[in-house]
């Protein structure tokens, strides 16, 4: 595989092509997941729940990431290697700017943020020092304890409208990449549709740019209730590596998300 930029991702956008996204944690892993084809990785805060036991993502600190960004930067390869900035980096646009200059200083490539249109200011500020953002919207797990819950967001007209306006106000404000977590399918597809940036969509459908999963999931690791949108691709597959290949496949031939994966 090619080094994964932006612009690939980009070129992927205006070819209709899709791309696959997983999380990464380490060296170990980032490394069979680049071999696999996989163009994007993500040092997810979800590490606080997979690795650390967390019931939320919430306890995970900027040093967490930073060690795992590091773990994971060695191992990366050729692929895109994206970060989570942990809870509360967003409370000041002064702590957003350091907290993302100490990820892309452990080897991040492009940020990911929580948050709606008022993340709109921070992400300028970023943009505007060559520091790439990834606005991750729907669904955002830092804020589960006021959602009461991991639930689909966008059910309603109104909310769904408002998803879109939020994506393409920080698209203005120079994100360079949205993710949609846990949305219908349709809302999925048509901010996909609306916006010039790739979308990466993890339970948002079959009609986003890009899918993601949480590495954990797709090898069938994680104790407890799996959300819809999970598939275990170890269950066919004879190793690790080979479920990573088959994961990869999968989304670039679109047979993943099936119907049963999208809401
Ligand atoms: O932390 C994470 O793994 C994520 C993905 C689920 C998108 O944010
Ligand atoms: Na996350």
């Amino acid at each position: 595989m090619k080094t994964v930029t932006l612009s690939t991702l980009q070129a992927f956008k205006n070819a209709g092509e899709t791309f696959s996204c997983l999380t990464a944690y380490d060296a170990s892993f980032a490394h069979a997941a680049s071999q696999a084809g996989i163009e994007v990785l993500l040092v997810g805060d979800s590490l606080g729940m997979v690795l650390q036991g967390h019931q939320s993502t919430l306890p995970v600190t900027l040093e967490d990431i930073c060690y795992h960004t590091r773990c994971a930067a060695r191992g990366k390869g050729a692929s895109l290697l994206m970060v989570d900035l942990p809870f509360m980096s967003n409370s000041t646009t002064e702590r957003l700017l350091e907290d993302s200059a100490a990820l892309m200083r452990a080897g991040a490539e492009l940020v990911k943020v929580e948050g709606e249109a008022w993340m709109a200011d921070g992400i300028r500020e970023l943009t505007r020092r060559g520091v790439p953002v990834c606005a991750h919207l729907g669904l955002t797990p830092q804020t589960v304890y006021q959602l009461g819950g991991y639930k689909v967001q966008g059910r309603e007209t109104a909310q769904a409208q408002q998803i879109l306006e939020d994506a393409k106000t920080l698209v203005d404000a120079g994100a360079s990449v949205i993710l949609l977590e846990c949305v219908p399918a349709a809302l999925g597809q048509a901010i996909t549709e609306a916006l010039d940036v790739p979308v990466i969509g993890i339970g948002a459908g079959a009609g986003t740019d890009g899918q993601i999963l949480v590495m954990h999931d797709i090898l069938g690791v994680t104790h407890g209730r799996t959300p819809r949108f999970v598939k275990n691709f170890m269950a066919e597959a004879g190793n690790i590596q080979e479920a990573f290949e088959h994961y990869h496949q999968a989304v670039k031939q679109r047979t993943f998300p099936a119907a049963e994966h999208c809401f």
